[in-house]
């Protein structure tokens, strides 16, 4: 499939068929996922692949128990909204696979610079407005592109956060890796229409 045409097809789909997604093309995924940009070509990511249903049968209830956990019980609309926030905090549970996505300590070439400063790491993160996770953004796009090359549907997920210790326990994920997002991929149940976006005039700003 063309670059543009794959860019345009992709839109964000949560309901998907039985089909199973193939361990090569989740592998595919991956591949492309990891052909991103990142900080210092730190790499930073990793891509945790779950397939069975059990493990996320028990990643839904973490996330329903966190929901109820943190949100007390609403009335009126409120209580759409905390529907809604159920809905699409766990909407990965029907999905044939999904991927944790997880990221591990970087350094940047102005880290070796710290020494002579009174900033610590942490300070520069903040300073650069976090250019882990901005590159783990950067492997989750081309991960989702790939997935509609390869005729799947995915969606990004981070509602399903909120637990994300329990997620990590869960998925085994240790130290010095840590839980930044998820991608729910599967074959698309019916046709998905992508979304409309702002025109790029809206979105383009030539600074003169
Ligand atoms: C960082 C991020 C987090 C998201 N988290 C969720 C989520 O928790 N649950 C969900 O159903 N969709 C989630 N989405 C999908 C967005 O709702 C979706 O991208 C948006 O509505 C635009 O639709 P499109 O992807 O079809 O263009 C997330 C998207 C991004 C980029």
């Amino acid at each position: 499939m063309e670059l543009n045409e794959t860019i345009a097809k992709r839109t964000s789909v949560r309901n998907f068929t039985d089909e199973d997604v193939s361990i090569d093309d989740l592998k595919e995924m991956v591949r492309c996922a990891g052909l991103a940009p990142s900080i210092n070509n730190s790499q930073p990511w990793k891509f945790y692949v779950i397939t069975n249903q059990n493990i996320l049968q028990a990643m839904a209830k973490a996330v329903q128990m966190k929901i109820d956990e943190l949100f007390p019980d609403v009335s009126g609309k409120d209580a759409n909204v905390k529907a809604t926030i159920n809905i699409f905090s766990t909407i990965f549970v029907k999905a044939p696979a999904v991927i944790a996505v997880a990221a591990t300590p970087y350094e940047a070439l102005s880290d070796k610079l710290l020494s002579h400063t009174k900033l610590t790491h942490d300070d520069l993160n903040v300073l650069r407005f976090y250019p882990d996770i901005q590159s783990i953004g950067a492997s989750v796009e081309n991960l989702l592109l790939s997935a509609v090359d390869l005729g799947y549907g995915a969606c990004w997920l981070s509602g399903m956060l909120i637990a994300r210790t329990e997620l990590q326990e869960i998925l085994k994920i240790e130290t010095p890796y840590r839980l930044i997002t998820f991608v729910a991929i599967g074959k698309p149940e019916g046709k998905p229409v992508p979304k409309k976006k702002k025109k790029v005039e809206e979105i383009f700003q030539l600074i003169e």
